[in-house]
């Protein structure tokens, strides 16, 4: 497709490459006639500027010494941790300010009469954007994707256009958690007929769903940018829209004639049905294609692809949601957008890597806490089967940050909720738009006006998905925001304890918890007694020295924020109450931000079920062993502890009726889980050796897990996640680097720097150890594990060929992998 598009856009770049591909970009031209829609990935070779330059919107602007690099790019990630950056530990401690973007291209004259657009999924934030000195628009919320249209301001043919776009993220604080800045999300070139499906312009939705048949509403919003024919007419087109299959198998089409273009935006309606339907659900998520056509004539004026699942869903205030009328419980988890060592910058393969560990974990559901995610995350939440919460807005009118959204609040949430809806509402992940998180309007009576008008902004443009806010305030009378009436759904954040009564309180009301946990850990940090609870807070700790010196949290499931619970405590509750809808967990990941209890130098939270490297803490098992059909036996802690120490050890199970634990072949008992209870314990004095746990059912041996005392660390270890890789300059390979001992027994409390050096057609683009304090930069070629492991990430480039990633230490045996980038 790119290829195709150089017929009208060349890159300067490209121009070379022009001429030495002639043969190849004819023949292609000439294809390229006749495509209706192409649509350019545009994110090579921009130039960029960390600071403010007025004169940069201007064409003629010299920005020669400018950076080269290619987007998606947040350049907050790139920066040092600091304690002085206006970005408080909230947001990340990582630099912010204002940057320039630019790019020059030229455009072939054979574009001209064409409509080009420019399409950003995202920039953070207040973005202003210019062609050619002409400013097209401003959009401060940083979450929002927009298209500018450039046709009647673009030069054609070897004059050269330039885009310019300021980004500032300089207001701070702005922000709860890290945010990034600049343009962090992808961005791209689409060019249409006069007459073409409008931005967003399907609406695919199921009205009807049974195994022998699905009905499809179909809507579609055609743009026309001409005016009458050459007689005068007005121009008069034929609508086909036709359902494929997975296999691309045409299985339905409707031909709507005769359609009279009497406005600049008219919407078609049309319904097909498919016979026998494979229905979308979170274990099959089957999906079929739209393909809609716009002929003026005989003429393909159009052509546009919509991913389509068909499902249907329900919500009941007594047994709580099902899927296709199989009732099942929402299993969530809550994520903030940033990937880690990444930063804000969109990665396909970076996403899909956590939603792959989520999946793993028995998790099926996802909120986008607590703002409009990457298109791309949705896409595959289509694909591999998550159920979705999008959520708009963190706050209304009143602020949470000093300079954040609620100061535009008046001027933009109406389009920025629109557009959440209208980008969205075709993804059949999606099933509850939620219109705010532990919004303060809660407490006063605008809390009424506001979420009546944000509903009703929702259900103008869809009326398929229940509405929902994620609510704190559970006294009816006192939450405004419930008494609007406005919520299809209650989403209630945390407050376990009256999950019970709420059928009573909330008489036929449908429940969910929007937000639980926020327990916190460290990975592979462990505090005893490991049954003795530490809520921070209210009446627990309040000051972080009464913490741990080295600012970690214990990774028994026995810490947390006072507001909230341990992982157990919740789910204990949930699971049994079948008008609990279903759960979302404070967090899937550890993100940026946000590091309560503890400040700097903590500068990422504790929250996450796995941390911010993307390793699981010891709780990811006990949602594997309740959430999945997997047979689960993990125990933990590690085996290196003083002689004579007094430690628990706990493990998680499923599929087993019992667990016997031996030390050195010596028994130490059997445990079974009684009650409610998700774990078994036992207390041992310490001796080093192995710790074998052996879980039966019915006698017979289900699982062995065998742990030993790690003798002195001798080596290096390196697992790559995916050696095959695509030569695209996107996709990513996941080193996990462990430090063992000779035995290959993971050193844990190992914290060894360790140099990475990669060649040939890869780069190293980041590293991290999941440690929140770690204030080393996640772009160095070097990192210190943290309790035995860390995290090299490599990139391809476009260029295909092997990869060496070589890992070196003092003192340790060194380590190599090969990757095959292809
Ligand atoms: C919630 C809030 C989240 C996060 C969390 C931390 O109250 O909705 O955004 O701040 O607390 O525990």
């Amino acid at each position: 497709m790119n290829r195709i598009f150089e017929k009208y856009i060349s890159c300067k770049s490209c121009l070379k490459l022009f001429s030495i591909l002639l043969f190849v970009l004819c023949t292609t031209v000439a294809f390229a006639q006749n495509e209706p829609r192409t649509i350019l990935d545009f994110n090579k070779d921009w130039r960029f500027y960390l600071g403010d330059e007025a004169k940069a919107k201007i064409i003629t602007f010299n920005d020669s010494d400018w950076r080269t690099l290619n987007l998606p790019h947040d350049w907050s990630i790139e920066g040092q941790f600091s304690k002085h950056h206006l970005s408080t530990t909230q947001e990340g401690a990582l630099p912010t300010g204002i940057g320039w973007y630019r790019k020059a291209f030229t455009v072939s004259t054979s574009a001209k009469g064409k409509a080009v657009f420019i399409e950003f999924d995202g920039i953070y934030r207040n973005s202003e954007v210019w062609i050619n000195g002409h400013s097209l628009g401003i959009r401060p919320y940083g979450y929002s994707s927009f298209r500018y249209e450039l046709s009647t301001y673009l030069k054609f043919g070897r004059e050269k256009n330039v885009l310019a776009v300021r980004v500032d993220n300089s207001a701070q604080p702005n922000s709860r958690w890290y945010t990034g800045s600049g343009i962090y999300r992808n961005v791209r070139l689409v060019t249409t007929s006069q007459i073409a499906v409008n931005q967003w312009g399907t609406f695919v939705t199921t009205p009807t769903v049974t195994s022998q048949k699905a009905v499809i509403a179909l809507q579609t919003s055609i743009r026309k940018a001409v005016g009458r024919t050459s007689k005068g007419e007005l121009p008069t087109i034929r609508l086909v829209s036709t359902i494929l299959d997975a296999a691309g198998k045409e299985v339905a089409t409707q031909t709507t004639q005769s359609v009279r273009l009497i406005d600049t935006l008219i919407t078609v309606s049309q319904q097909v049905d498919v016979s026998n339907p494979i229905l979308w659900s979170v274990e099959k998520p089957y999906l079929y294609k739209l393909v809609t056509r716009i002929y003026n004539q005989n003429r393909l004026e159009d052509r546009y692809e919509t991913p389509l699942g068909i499902r249907s869903f329900k919500f009941d205030p007594a047994t709580g949601f099902s899927l296709n009328g199989q009732p099942m419980k929402i299993l969530g988890v809550c994520l903030h957008h940033d990937l880690g060592a990444l930063g804000a910058a969109v990665n396909r393969r970076a996403m899909q890597r956590q939603l792959e560990l989520l999946k793993a974990m028995g998790c099926n559901a996802i909120r986008t806490a607590h703002n409009p995610p990457a298109p791309e995350f949705l896409d595959l939440c289509d694909e591999m089967g998550f159920l979705v919460m999008d959520e708009a807005f963190d706050m209304w009118k009143k602020k949470k940050s000093k300079q954040d959204y609620g100061l535009t609040w008046d001027t933009w949430h109406k389009t920025d909720l629109e557009d959440m809806v209208r980008r969205d509402r075709n993804h059949p992940s999606i099933f509850i738009w939620s219109i705010g998180n532990e919004i303060r309007e809660q407490f006063d009576s605008t809390g009424i006006t506001i979420a009546n008008e944000l509903a009703s902004i929702v259900k103008t443009l869809d009326t398929t998905r229940p509405v929902t806010s994620a609510l704190t305030e559970n006294i009816p009378d006192k939450n405004f925001i419930y008494r609007s009436g406005a919520l299809d759904i209650l989403g209630f954040n945390y407050k376990h304890e009256a999950y019970a009564d709420f059928p009573k309180t909330f008489p036929n009301q449908v429940v969910l918890a929007s937000e639980t946990g926020s327990s916190l850990q460290t990975r592979g940090h462990y505090d005893m007694p490991s049954d003795s609870v530490r809520m921070w807070g209210k009446g627990g700790p309040t000051k972080f020295t009464d913490g741990n010196p080295d600012w970690t949290a214990s990774a028994y499931d026995n810490e947390a924020a006072y507001w909230g619970s341990t992982h157990e405590q919740t789910w204990k509750v949930i699971k049994k109450l079948p008008h609990m809808a279903g759960l979302f967990i404070w967090t899937g990941f550890d993100y940026l931000g946000e590091p309560h209890p503890y400040p700097w130098p903590a500068r990422s939270s504790y929250f996450g079920i796995l941390d911010l490297a993307g390793f699981p803490k010891d709780v990811y098992y006990l949602y594997q062993s309740e959430w999945t059909n997997k047979p689960v036996l993990h125990i933990f802690p590690h085996w290196n502890w003083p002689k004579g120490k007094t430690v628990d050890v706990w493990a998680y199970y499923n599929q087993a009726d019992e667990v016997e634990l031996f030390l050195n072949d010596k028994s130490l008992g059997v445990q079974k889980k009684t009650g409610d209870e998700l774990h078994v314990m036992w207390r041992v004095k310490y001796e080093p050796g192995t710790l074998k746990a052996v879980s039966r059912k019915n006698g017979r041996e289900v699982l062995i897990r065998t742990m030993s005392t790690a003798g002195k660390p001798a080596k290096i270890q390196l697992i790559a996640d995916r050696t095959a890789l695509n030569a695209d300059g996107k996709d990513l390979s996941f080193i996990t680097v462990n430090v063992l001992d000779e035995q290959g027994n993971l050193i844990p409390d190992a914290n060894h720097l360790i140099t990475f050096s990669v060649n040939g057609g890869g780069t190293l683009v980041g590293v991290d150890n999941g440690y929140q304090a770690s204030l080393e930069s996640f772009k160095a070629n070097y990192r210190k594990v943290y309790n035995g492991k860390c995290l090299a990430i490599i990139q391809t480039n476009e260029k295909a060929g092997r990869i060496r990633v070589k890992a070196t230490s003092e003192g340790l045996q060194g380590a190599e992998i090969e990757l095959v980038s292809q």
